[in-house]
């Protein structure tokens, strides 16, 4: 079973946003959030963790990062560690998540040390795992995400329980084919299995389903028991979409 805790309803708003855009979403989900009964957070990009950090303050609403370096300091140009992270009052940082995987050739092992530099610094990592079109269709699925979990618990044995995991099937992000709540069910409970076997605490690790999560269908895959939450992208963009994904997990 899930976890018995909040539900969790993260935003990524991925490289889009301005100063302008950012203040009316901001302010919409403000006040549309303030009463919700499960966590919400906005994961913006970096430059924007400033406007965040001012806009949100005493707000319901949690300030994520979309990524964070593996290193603590030093030549690593372009780089945004965790500590500089922290000092903008950021709560969460994806790693992990498929474009960058994909686009930035981050391998199983560089997500293990960005989600250990995250808890080094108490930013809680939201681990991206899962699989493509083609490891679905080659009977892959299961085999792909025990794998990029395998690689987080292997060096974060010990603070397992602190980090909260998505799964976001590739094929399913952006591109309006969301996976089925039984698709999405049957990957969280391998992954649940698996917390299980590594960690007393696993109950309690929150396992989010990303990937054309929207208004529409938020309510039927957010009721399956091992669902704890959504990773949302396109529809976080939009203050009444994503407040009524919010809603539905009140
Ligand atoms: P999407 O993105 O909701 O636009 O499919 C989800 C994600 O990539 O986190």
């Amino acid at each position: 079973m899930g976890c018995a805790v909040k539900k969790r309803i993260f935003g990524n708003w991925k490289m889009n946003g301005s100063l302008e855009a950012n203040a009316a979403l901001l302010q919409a989900l403000k006040s549309g959030a303030s009463q919700a009964a499960c966590e919400v957070a906005v994961c913006a990009p970096a430059p924007y963790l400033s406007q965040l950090h001012s806009v949100l303050a005493g707000s319901a609403i949690a300030i994520g990062a979309q990524d964070v370096s593996a290193h603590a300091s030093g030549a690593f140009t372009g780089e945004v560690s965790g500590a500089m992270l922290r000092e903008f009052g950021v709560r969460y940082a994806l790693v992990g998540h498929s474009e960058r995987r994909q686009y930035h050739g981050e391998s199983d092992d560089l997500v293990a040390r960005k989600a250990q530099a995250a808890l080094a610094c108490g930013i809680t990592p939201v681990v991206c795992v899962g699989e493509t079109l083609a490891q679905r269709e080659a009977g892959e699925t299961d085999a792909v995400v025990r794998r990029q979990l395998a690689a987080v618990a292997h060096i974060n044995g010990h603070c397992l329980s602190e980090i909260v995991l998505a799964y976001e099937p590739v094929w399913a992000i952006g591109t309006g084919k969301t996976a089925t709540p039984a698709q999405a069910q049957a990957v969280h409970a391998v992954l649940r299995a698996q917390l299980l076997a590594a960690t007393t605490s696993a109950a309690r690790i929150p396992i989010l389903y990303g990937g054309s999560m929207n208004a529409a269908n938020a309510a039927e895959l957010l009721a399956q028991p091992d669902i704890d939450g959504g990773l949302i992208g396109g529809a976080s963009l939009k203050a009444a979409d994503f407040l009524h994904i919010v809603a539905c997990a009140g």
